[in-house]
């Protein structure tokens, strides 16, 4: 089997605000995540990701970082990190963090000197340039949180840039001191032990040198969010980016056994770009096409063989079905559909993520606009707030799920009595014993972890493919639709069955799917 952890491994993205409250304060933290270090290891994932916990003012929730090297007092304090890093790495797991490079916070001190005057020491830090002609801002770059993303800071006349909100402006790549010291927090979280990094837009890094104006975007619907009405063809996946992660792995690759991986959203040839040449990319370009293509059959199959043959040889592919920032797949896909997409997502080829609460078939969550925190809801109203995905974890049947002892920052899914972990523990059909059961597959399987796949032959609705290695021979058919499917010429054994109910149940010539079922099996076992 493979030897790189990252490639054998399961990631696991916890968003500490909504993971396990520790002091009451209705906010999850850092001994809140000690706490449920056993719940991990008992599900079987290998490394956990945790979404920002530096100091900020929360603006983006975490995103709007004010010191690259602290730890937010809400989450707790240094100590408390290194506590948690060594309960991590006792538990034989590894511990990546969020890390915020295209922008920091406007409070963070680096932009407040920025921001004091034209000839101040750190102004090159930040992109500022002069209004227009009529005095509006630039150039026509759009916020994607809606809106210019130009302020005009009024003391000194110039706007600054900024590609989420207003409090986030986005730091100078071409300026070599901002370079260094970012590399420079890298070393420094590595020093403590930290196994690799997921950076956050990475793709946006870099911007157009002369600043152009972006085109419109024919494709724009209404309703759409604001920042799609112009294409970033000048504000974003820029070539000298690669020049920039070429230095930054370098920075990486000091420390042995640490990653990078990528937060990038763009179309399937563009993302393996960013793997770099050689190995000067990221280890893991996050793939969001199982996010991004229509749930059918047809359409992941299309984007399963089309990456697979854009992955450079030597890399290694990995996807993803959840973040804190898109719809939960258990309300993207139904409930029935999430188990086939658990499935899926856990016997592809390439490293999986999985975000907390998925594991239970956790679903969004109606957030009454009073509750709202997500600042999106503010810029731009409409459906784009992230809140819905970003509730408590639902750990047991008592007051808050186990969460907190008081109010809830976000307020919880009414259904946790039932979609909890513990009841979940309980009950041998459960999404979570779903879960358990693939991820202790998977890791007795060196077929699904490193085998080859080919894509088969299969009914209309039904996506099945085959992982092989050595002796070892899986066939993975997943039915997409709500009625039975047939496929022929197969002999086998099962091994799952997302109902779990079919284990052990051998079959020759006729390999039959209920609705909504997908099924692991065994085709080396001839069937008897
Ligand atoms: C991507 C993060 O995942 C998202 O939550 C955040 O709002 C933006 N980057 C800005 O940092
Ligand atoms: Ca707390």
């Amino acid at each position: 089997m493979m030897s790189e952890w990252w490639k054998r491994g399961i990631v696991y993205q916890i968003y500490p605000l909504s993971f396990q409250d520790s002091n009451g304060d209705g906010k999850g933290d850092l001994q809140g995540i000690r706490g449920r270090l056993d719940y991990l290891q008992w599900l079987g994932v290998d490394a956990v990701w945790i979404s920002p916990i530096y100091p900020s003012p929360m603006k983006d929730c975490g995103y709007d970082v004010a010191d690259y090297r602290g730890i937010a007092p809400e989450f707790g304090t240094l100590s408390d990190f290194d506590a948690l890093f060594a309960d991590v790495r006792a538990r034989g797991m590894k511990l990546i963090l969020d890390f915020v490079p295209n922008h920091s916070s406007d409070q963070h001190p680096w932009f407040r000197e920025s921001r004091d005057s034209r000839r101040s020491a750190k102004r090159d830090w930040y992109i500022w340039r002069d209004p227009a002609k009529d005095g509006g801002p630039p150039n026509n770059w759009l916020s994607n949180f809606a809106g210019s993303a130009w302020t005009l800071d009024k003391r000194t006349g110039q706007y600054y840039y900024h590609a989420f909100l207003k409090e986030q402006p986005d730091l100078n790549w071409r300026n070599p001191a901002v370079r260094t010291a970012m590399y420079d927090v890298l070393r420094f979280w590595m020093e403590r032990g930290v196994d690799g990094f997921r950076v956050d837009v990475l793709w946006h890094l870099m911007k157009d040198a002369q600043m152009r104006d972006n085109p419109p975007n024919p494709g724009y619907r209404p309703g759409d969010p604001a920042v799609r009405r112009v294409l970033d063809v000048y504000s974003a996946d820029q070539p000298e980016i690669f020049e920039v992660l070429a230095e930054m792995r370098g920075v990486v690759d000091a420390y042995p056994g640490r990653i990078l991986i990528g937060e990038i959203y763009l179309p399937l040839e563009r993302l393996v770009a960013y793997y770099g040449v050689g190995g000067n990319g990221v280890h893991l370009p996050f793939n969001f096409h199982l996010i991004l293509a229509p749930w059918s059959a047809r359409e992941i199959a299309k984007v399963i063989a089309e990456y697979e043959r854009l992955v450079p040889p030597g890399e290694w592919p990995n996807w993803v079905i959840g973040n804190h920032d898109q719809k939960r797949i258990a309300t993207r896909v139904g409930a029935a559909q999430a188990r086939v997409a658990a499935m899926l997502l856990l016997t592809l080829r390439g490293t999986p993520t999985l975000y907390y609460g998925d594991e239970l078939g956790m679903e969004d969550v109606r957030i009454p606009p009073e509750r709202a925190r997500d600042n999106w809801t503010r810029t731009e109203p409409g459906q784009v707030g992230r809140d819905p995905q970003r509730t408590p974890m639902q750990w047991d049947a008592s007051v808050n799920a186990g969460f907190t002892r008081s109010e809830p920052w976000l307020p919880l899914n009414k259904n946790f009595e039932r979609v909890c972990v513990e009841s979940q523990k309980r009950d041998a059909h459960s999404m979570l014993s779903l879960y358990r059961a693939l991820i202790d597959l998977r890791r007795s399987s060196a077929a699904l972890v490193g085998g080859a796949k080919r894509l088969v032959e299969a009914p209309d609705e039904v996506l099945a493919y085959e992982r092989a290695e050595g002796r070892e021979r899986l066939m993975v058919a997943l039915n997409f639709c709500r009625e039975p499917r047939v496929l022929r010429g197969v002999a086998g054994r099962l091994l799952l069955s997302t109902h779990l109910d079919r284990e052990g149940e051998r079959f020759d010539g006729e390999l039959r799917l209920r609705a909504d079922e997908g099924v692991i099996a065994d085709l080396a076992a001839r069937a008897s």
